[in-house]
């Protein structure tokens, strides 16, 4: 077997109490936020404290062409296509390791390898129609198959869809469809604001922006970062009992 390449930078890390997630971030929609959510989430989880590896086995490897154009992450990034490698990663000394999976069809071995070796699924999710039937595709047919846990994300929410109580009418369509249909998703969920393009753009989170929006969208990060670490923290006390 060849050996792999792992481009891995500042992983001065130790191996002690080690409980490690391989967390795949999927959803045979392009455009729905896997990379963003990867990337951002992966600068929040390394903020609450986790040692975080984001693996891009994207062959566009949008998060690796982010790594290496963007100034110093608070994670690791290991760009590696050879998706046979991936098993081999949980020798390694990290908390989470969050992949980034490609967005479309002929990337479907990809996505199926990587779930195969998945702990728990993240499925970034437009709140709009379109996305709704690849999205229960991808659910039905590789994650659910699998008995891998999951949770959708609502992503790209608008600010402004206020409905009547004060909530935002987007989330509360897509996660009143999901839960119609018997799919788990988070509570929480991402807002659009332009600053996750510019920090796309600069090659950095939306941690290191400042301004009203920034400030929006860090909070909703930091919902979605909460409310995950605590669906884990359940999920190791219901197999500890
Ligand atoms: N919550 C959001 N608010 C604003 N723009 C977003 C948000 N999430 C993703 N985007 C933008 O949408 C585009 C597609 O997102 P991306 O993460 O590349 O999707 P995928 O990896 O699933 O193809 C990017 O330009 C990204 O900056
Ligand atoms: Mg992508």
């Amino acid at each position: 077997m060849r050996s792999y390449e792992l481009r891995i930078t500042n992983s001065a890390h130790n191996l002690k109490g080690h409980h490690m997630r391989i967390v795949a971030v999927a959803q045979q929609k392009g455009g729905d936020g896997k990379s963003t959510v990867t990337i951002n989430l992966a600068a929040s989880l390394a903020a609450s404290g986790s040692r975080v590896l984001v693996v891009d086995v994207d062959p566009q490897q949008s998060s690796a062409w982010w790594f290496d154009h963007g100034p110093e992450f608070e994670f690791d990034l290991a760009a590696d296509t050879e998706v046979g490698n991936l098993a081999r990663l949980r020798e390694l000394p990290y908390d989470v390791i969050l992949v980034d999976t490609p967005g479309s069809l002929h990337d479907l071995p990809v996505l199926d390898a990587v779930l195969d070796v998945a702990d728990f699924v993240i499925l970034p999710c437009k709140a709009t129609a379109l996305s709704i039937k690849p999205l229960t595709r991808t659910l039905n047919e590789h994650v659910i198959a699998r008995g891998v846990p999951y949770r959708v994300l609502a992503n790209r929410v608008k600010p402004r869809s206020i409905d009547a109580t004060g909530g935002f009418k987007d989330a509360r369509g897509l996660y009143d469809l999901l839960d119609g249909a018997g799919y788990l998703h988070f509570r929480s969920f991402l807002r659009e604001y332009q600053v996750y393009e510019d920090a796309t753009g600069e090659g950095v989170s939306i941690l290191h922006y400042g301004g009203r929006d920034a400030t929006k969208a860090q909070a909703d990060l930091a919902a979605v970062t909460t409310e995950l670490l605590t669906v884990w923290a359940h999920e190791t006390t219901e197999a500890v009992h």
